[in-house]
């Protein structure tokens, strides 16, 4: 039998249709992305190469990732939220917005990452972890002839004003990690005293934790208040920066990842859950200049990663912090007593 040229082409249309997507035969996933924007890409195209699921992907800081997913709630868009600091996460496995997963080598992940999974009933896990810390750049504190900063408490002292920036603790997770770090540092009420100085020293919250560092290596601000692995891909790039470990010690963030409730393509997020953690998948990061810690023992560590046990680190409380109270708490403290401070 003929088969007619109109049945021919259409054919033809919908097996090209069919093999440059891949989406009909192998599926769907909607990912946010709250790690760096080379990191989320190099994850994307890799877990498609691999599976042959169609990823659609979008980046967002951890905060505004957070409250997608709020929003959103009642008819979720995300299949899988990846990257992002711990915190949020914590507040969305609470406020059930994300559901119990637990991956096959999650007894393989290390101690602080299985942490996140049990404090949020597997709703939640760790996939990276990275130290908060600042950079300065060396040309412009010399041009300056500003002293070289150690210090948190340095950070506020007049000498440093317009000169500091940080981004802002709602839409950042680096920057809430910083407000929760001082709290544990200094209690609360101090702390809240040291960020009203600091803020005269901030020419700029900005919406996404690494921004500051980026200006700083464009010689826009002097300091900027980041996790150190996103200065040491400033400085990679060849950015005159320097990576203070603060004398007073510093909190870290647990990078995770949580599956949605109701997500539309479970068995795709689960593929996507199981490849994230996979240790081969975690050591590619460091091609993209991601030097955070990666989770899985297996994983090879980049040689440019924060040495935690050099650091002097607080036993930084994720249940706490993370948790839905302390977080609003805290966020509605910093928009009432500091965002709007006059300078
Ligand atoms: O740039 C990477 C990174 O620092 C991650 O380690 C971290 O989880 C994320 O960005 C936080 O971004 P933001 O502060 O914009 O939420």
């Amino acid at each position: 039998m003929k088969k007619s040229p109109l049945i021919t082409s259409m054919a033809i249309a919908l097996l090209a249709t069919t093999a440059s997507t891949g989406a009909l035969a192998k599926g769907k996933l909607n990912v946010l992305c709250s790690a760096d924007t080379d990191w989320c890409s190099l994850m994307e195209t890799r877990f498609e190469q691999e599976t042959g699921v169609k990823v659609s992907l979008i980046r967002k800081s951890s905060g505004e990732g957070y409250a997608q997913l709020r929003a959103e709630s009642k008819n979720p868009k995300i299949d899988v939220w990846w990257g992002g600091t711990g915190d949020p996460h914590l507040q969305a496995a609470k406020e059930n917005l994300t559901q119990a997963y637990r991956a096959k080598e999650l007894p393989n992940l290390l101690a602080w990452a299985q942490n996140q999974s049990l404090v949020s009933d597997n709703r939640t896990v760790g996939i990276y972890a990275g130290a908060l810390g600042f950079g300065y750049n060396e040309n412009l504190i010399k041009k300056k002839g500003l002293p070289i900063p150690q210090c948190w408490k340095d950070l506020a002292d007049p000498v440093y004003k317009g000169e500091v920036q940080i981004a802002n603790p709602n839409s950042s997770g680096t920057a809430y990690t910083a407000l929760a770090t001082f709290v544990q540092l200094f209690g609360e009420e101090d702390s809240f005293e040291y960020l009203a100085e600091l803020h005269k020293n901030v020419s700029q919250y900005t919406k996404s934790g690494s921004a500051p560092i980026k200006a700083a290596a464009r010689g826009e601000t002097a300091i900027g208040i980041v996790f150190m692995h996103d200065i040491m891909k400033q400085v990679k790039k060849g950015f005159p920066l320097k990576i203070v470990a603060p004398c007073e010690g510093t909190g870290y963030e647990v990078g995770s990842m949580s599956i949605v409730k109701g997500a539309r393509h479970l068995k795709e997020a689960k593929m996507w859950a199981e490849f994230a953690l996979r240790p081969d998948i975690q050591s590619l990061a460091q091609s993209v200049n991601a030097f955070q810690v990666p989770s899985n023992q297996a994983s090879s560590i980049p040689a440019e990663a924060p040495n935690f046990d050099e650091l002097k680190l607080i036993d930084y409380d994720f249940a706490k912090y993370g948790s839905v109270a302390t977080r609003r708490h805290l966020l509605q403290r910093w928009d009432d007593e500091i965002k709007s401070l006059a300078r």
